[in-house]
């Protein structure tokens, strides 16, 4: 092989394998309401690839998509090059894609390390809730070093024993994300992780997930605040019913006038950029 055929297979590989979540002209239409119609964006490893859009924009649905929680109505989802659009919503966390949810799902009467336990176990080769109903020892036991790891890694040693409801918002949340990293992902899907959270509350979670990315964890993140987006993202989208607007670094996305006029309304925006 000559030296220009080695460097240029040598970028090829680089290229595919850096790209760890490939979404190639994906819709998700409900009957008539087209919630993503034909999104196409690649995520690069190491990266928090974020999602903005106003309310209804489709930002949830595409995260749905990628954990095959809804159907496709067309498009491919490869990740580290493996297409996985057939794959079942059981089986994406084992593939190593894990997610939180846009509202707090933790089991009230678990506590903390039961929580993550069951997070550490959905992806794990066996078990799953399975190992609930055989008992909740035996789930500890196999998981214990993961949940240990996770809590270690979120900031939340310590509070092991305490059940979810004895805890503040902020702290439930990061529970959440918590019991995702229990699972060892090696990319993260983060459904407005900070909604409802006070400013500091907000600075924390920004902090945590800029450590999760320094660790090597690939995030992709969906959030209203326009401000934190742009303080965490390497790239940024923007999404208006189901389509995408605006594509790019953080900093001009959000200056884009279409993405201004989606969340502030034309008239803002004009207003916006006189200031
Ligand atoms: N299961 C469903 N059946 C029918 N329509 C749905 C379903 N899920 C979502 N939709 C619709 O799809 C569109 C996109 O919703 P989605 O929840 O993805 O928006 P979003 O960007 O996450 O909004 P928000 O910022 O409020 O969370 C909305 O019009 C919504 O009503
Ligand atoms: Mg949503």
């Amino acid at each position: 092989m000559t030296t220009d055929a080695r460097s240029r297979e040598a970028t090829q590989n680089e290229s595919t394998t850096d790209v760890v979540l490939g979404i190639d002209d994906v819709a998700v239409h409900y009957g008539g309401i087209k919630a993503v119609d034909g999104i196409s964006f690649d995520i690069t490893r190491g990266k928090i690839f974020g999602i903005l859009g106003p309310n209804g924009s489709g930002k949830s649905t595409l995260l749905a998509a990628v954990t095959r929680l809804t159907p496709l109505t067309r498009g491919t989802l490869t990740f580290e090059g493996e297409p996985f659009a057939k794959v079942s919503a059981q089986k994406v966390a084992k593939l190593g894609i894990a997610r939180t949810f846009q509202t707090v799902r933790l089991l009230p009467d678990l506590t903390v390390r039961e929580n993550v336990a069951l997070g550490a176990d959905l992806g794990a080769e066996q078990g799953g809730m399975r190992e609930l109903l055989l008992g909740r020892k035996a789930l500890l036991n196999r998981s214990r070093d993961a949940v240990a790891e996770a809590l270690e890694r979120t900031g939340l040693t310590g509070l092991e024993d305490i059940r979810p409801g004895e805890l503040s918002y902020g702290l439930q949340r990061r529970v959440e994300i918590a019991r995702a990293i229990a699972m060892s992902p090696r990319l993260l899907l983060l459904d407005e992780p900070t909604a409802g959270m006070n400013k500091s509350e907000r600075e924390d979670v920004t902090s945590l997930l800029k450590k999760l990315r320094e660790e090597g964890l690939t995030q992709l993140l969906v959030e209203h605040d326009v401000q934190m987006m742009v303080d965490t993202c390497d790239t940024l989208i923007a999404m208006n019913f189901g389509v995408l607007i605006a594509q790019g670094k953080p900093q001009d996305v959000v200056r884009e006038p279409s993405v201004q006029e989606a969340y502030l309304g034309k008239r803002g925006a004009q207003d916006a950029r006189s200031q």
